[in-house]
């Protein structure tokens, strides 16, 4: 903390415990620093009232002064007020508006009757605005204490200062900046620690932005300095939307695309238990004998294929029948899927690196059960070598993560759940994390929900997908869950491990480019018209032109 801050957070202590000292004309508190009087210039924005019931422990409300803004305070905005233990911060979670000339049926019916009322009776002047605020907590020394007395009516509330702010919502000066917190002028910086260790889930509905927020994350990850720890990055890619990555001047050289169409399994590198992984039908028997002819291959000591596993059973004299037909039968239709070899491409141990970025690029492959053979192998393989030292600590990010770990649904229909499930419940111990993107919460695995421990909440408007985040996170209010549904594009709630109060950030502007992907329906189809139409068809463009019809048909 800079010395700057430090004074910030003394003279907001000497101000709590002198709650007496005198307002300033500038609508400042003089108080006594280092031997001066020093002037905290506070913003005031009303005056605590006595209501039938409060103010309390937990709650005020408080009529807002007339002040030069149009807008003196908003809901969710952070206030403080003093008490008789420190300055206590609190949440504004309503606002109402009064006035008592039309609380009167007669007086309002004259209103329309009587053409210009108000230039005879100061109706404007009679409305008044009382807001209510919950109060979080209160200062002592640096840390938010339980507040166990009432402030007193007549108190003045003032707008929470923005060191203070950051104090309490556990904003690190190091930490990721992913945008400004809602109706401040405060950077969110989330801790690196405390938002990825215990994993984290980016839910929203289609198009509200969570792949735009998870690049921002990205950005953010990249950038980093590697003084203050960096980790690799890998990025589940299901609609190549990461790919621009790669084309961007200022992170190019930090970025790996890997093309799903190239992933290879090492079959030689697989255990039988891996291999019968992929194959959710096989009995035990069948699974020992698959071990025992793993094993002797193993023994060679050379490198082997699906196809020379698939000879040697056939050839194996104890093997029943049965268990040779249908052994041979899936190990064929994994054959078929093109991405087994004798060793694996590409070599994650080498390109796995700390401030840099992986895409694993999975928009050529229709077949959802392909993806998730690749997703499962690479989720456990990473894990692997990161248990075993080989790899510096990572963050999985998995697009469309309830394709890959889907709950309630049949075992052969989920083959990469299980590894997910685990990386989500043992990958803290080693760094390994998790980051999960769904828009269908509730088809996500709620073991993998209920292990991260941060949720990033974009607009949600289904009730399910709702209730089904209320039960999966504690945290979450149902002030919270109700303003979920009205946010805006870009508009996101933290909550969780990562902060220490649910707070709404305005996604800031990524810096790289966006992909192709996010273009409007009018630019693609005039790109389309041009290229399958138009006589000024670039060069390049013709050559690209079956990738071009291809990502055009997405
Ligand atoms: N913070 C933001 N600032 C500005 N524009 C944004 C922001 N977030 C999202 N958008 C806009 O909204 C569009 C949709 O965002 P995005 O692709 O991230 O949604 P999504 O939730 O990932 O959708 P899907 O579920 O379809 O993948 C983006 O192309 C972008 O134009
Ligand atoms: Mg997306």
């Amino acid at each position: 903390m800079n010395s700057g801050k430090l004074l910030s957070f003394n003279l907001l202590n000497i101000f709590a415990k002198n709650p007496n000292v005198p307002v300033t004309k500038d609508k400042g508190y003089k108080v006594p620093f280092d031997r001066n009087l020093v002037v905290i210039k506070l913003k005031e924005v009303g005056i605590v009232i006595s209501t039938a019931d409060g103010p309390t422990t937990s709650k005020f409300s408080f009529v807002v002064s007339n002040n030069s803004f149009k807008i003196p305070v908003r809901r969710n905005q952070f206030v403080t007020v003093t008490t008789e233990e420190g300055l206590a911060i609190a949440l504004i979670t309503n606002i109402r508006k009064t006035n008592r000339y039309f609380m009167h049926a007669e007086s309002v019916k004259d209103f329309n009757q009587n053409g210009k009322i108000e230039d005879f009776i100061p109706i404007v002047d009679w409305e008044y605005v009382v807001a209510d605020a919950k109060i979080l907590g209160v200062l002592d020394g640096n840390t938010f204490d339980k507040l166990s007395y009432p402030p007193s009516p007549g108190a003045k509330v003032y707008l929470a200062k923005e060191s203070l702010l950051k104090q309490f919502l556990g904003i690190d000066e190091n930490g990721l900046y992913i945008g400004k917190l809602e109706n401040h002028d405060v950077e969110v910086r989330l801790n690196l620690t405390r938002l990825l260790q215990k994993h984290f889930a980016i839910l929203a509905l289609s198009g509200s932005g969570k792949s735009y927020l998870a690049s921002v994350l990205i950005e953010e990850l990249l950038d980093r300095k590697k003084e203050l720890g960096r980790v690799a990055v890998v990025v589940i890619d299901v609609h190549g939307e990461y790919v621009s990555f790669a084309e961007d001047k200022n992170y190019a050289d930090k970025v790996e695309v890997i093309e799903g169409s190239e992933y290879r399994i090492g079959v030689s590198t697989l255990y039988a238990n891996q291999i019968a992984s992929f194959i959710p039908n096989i009995s035990p028997a069948q699974r020992r004998d698959l071990a025992r002819i793993i094993e002797e291959l193993q023994r060679s000591e050379e490198l082997y294929s699906l196809q020379d596993i698939i000879r040697r059973i056939q050839a194996d004299t104890l093997i029943s029948r049965s268990t040779k037909q249908a052994l041979i039968g899936w190990l064929e239709d994994l054959k078929n899927t093109g991405i087994f070899s004798k060793v694996d491409y590409p070599a994650l141990q080498k390109i796995i690196r700390p401030g840099r970025l992986v895409v694993l690029d999975l928009s050529n492959i229709l077949s959802l059960k392909i993806k998730q053979i690749i997703v499962a192998h690479i989720t456990e393989k990473l894990f692997f070598y990161r248990r075993n030292g080989l790899i510096p600590p990572y963050l999985e990010i998995i697009e469309e993560a309830h394709q890959f770990a889907p709950e309630k649904v049949r075992e052969e229909l989920a083959i990469s759940k299980k590894n997910i499930e685990t990386l989500a419940r043992e990958g803290r111990k080693f760094h390994a994390c998790l980051c999960v993107i769904s828009q269908r919460p509730l088809h996500l695995s709620t073991t993998v929900l209920s292990q991260c421990n941060t949720h990033l909440i974009l607009r949600i408007t289904n009730p399910y997908d709702l209730d089904h985040i209320g039960r999966s996170s504690e945290a979450i209010s149902r002030d919270d869950l109700e303003s979920i549904s009205t946010l805006k594009v870009g508009e996101v709630l933290v909550v969780g491990e990562a902060v220490n109060y649910p707070i709404f950030v305005k996604v800031r502007r990524r810096k790289t480019k966006q992909s192709r992907y996010a273009d409007s329906l009018e630019a693609t189809a005039a790109r389309y018209e041009k290229v399958i139409y138009g006589d000024e068809v670039k060069r390049e463009e013709q050559k690209s032109h079956s990738t071009y019809i291809n990502n055009a048909l997405r």
